[in-house]
């Protein structure tokens, strides 16, 4: 990837693939006309991809309203609107009250750049909505707040999708129009696990469950894109503290698969906790 040094998204996401790209992006090809990722979450691969053209598609309307508003507000206003709001309501890692206040201001307003703020300080830094897609994370006291790093990744980020062609789409993978990639093209996928919990699958979180009618689904799409000569790459887990995910095991022969080394392969707690077996799914 040359000079291309890799962003980390703004919004510390859990499953976040960052600290996998430099394992992940050598494995993808050289060429990519379209690239599409399909369950993008905090951005943090389709941002690091070079292609004439990157799609960035997650279900959660809310994360993809957040870039969305990266995209289209000029810097300025993104960073006065969020400092404006931490003095508004003295946000910091102690005045939970203030937080309090703030999120019930965002779940009256809307606003997709106090979403972004409210979760810098937000408990771990998560998204979580009830089923009426109000935000109902707690705070993250002692813990989170606006940091000069979280700034400075904020600054990297919009630099970088000023300067590339990406769009962000809001649709449930099924739903997302595939139809006109071609061989030049690929598409990424990282979906919730189905043998691992994330907040997007533990529970609905106001967004729809992942289960096995959705995993058999997205076989069914990476067949037919494999079908279609489209080019296409899976992150996944075969096996996680003692399952197994048989249904991937089986399905996956048909592919190339490449294992990946995760963060915790060496740790104690893995070492009791039991292995989790990390793979990149091909078929080129
Ligand atoms: C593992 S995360 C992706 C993390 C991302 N690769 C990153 O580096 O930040 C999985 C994402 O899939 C999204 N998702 C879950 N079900 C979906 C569906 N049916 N269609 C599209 N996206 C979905 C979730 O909202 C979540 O953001």
């Amino acid at each position: 990837m040359d000079c291309f040094a890799y962003v980390k998204s703004p919004l510390n996401y859990i499953g976040g693939k960052f600290k996998l790209l430099p394992q992940i992006l050598p494995m993808f090809p050289d060429e990519i006309g379209t690239f599409v990722d399909l369950f993008a979450g905090g951005c943090n691969v389709g941002i690091n991809v070079r292609a004439g053209r990157i799609i960035c598609n997650d279900m959660n309307a809310k994360i993809i309203g957040i870039f969305r508003a990266f995209q289209e507000r000029d810097t300025e206003h993104i960073l006065r609107r969020i400092e404006g709001k931490i003095a508004e309501f003295s946000l910091s890692k102690e005045n939970e009250r203030g937080f309090l206040a703030f999120r019930d201001r965002y779940n009256s307003e809307g606003d997709p750049i106090d979403l972004y703020t409210l979760t810098c300080f937000s408990f771990n830094y998560q998204f979580r909505f009830n089923n009426n897609l109000e935000y109902n994370n707690p705070f993250g006291r002692k813990r989170s707040r606006f940091s000069e790093n979280m700034k400075d990744n904020l600054l990297e980020f919009l630099g970088r999708i000023r300067g590339i062609d990406i769009v962000f789409t809001a649709q449930d993978f099924t739903k997302l129009d595939v139809s006109g990639l071609g061989r030049g093209d690929m598409v990424y996928c990282d979906p919730p696990y189905l043998i691992t919990r994330g907040s997007y699958n533990d529970g609905n979180r106001g967004f729809k469950d992942w289960n096995g009618v959705q995993e058999k689904a997205l076989y069914g799409l990476l067949d037919s894109l494999n079908g279609q000569g489209v080019r296409f790459a899976l992150s996944n887990v075969l096996t996680h503290k003692g399952a197994r995910n048989e249904m991937l095991s089986v399905w996956s022969k048909k592919y190339k698969v490449t294992p990946v080394r995760n963060d915790y392969s060496n740790s104690s707690y893995n070492t009791r906790r039991g292995q989790s077996s990390e793979a990149l799914i091909t078929n080129y």
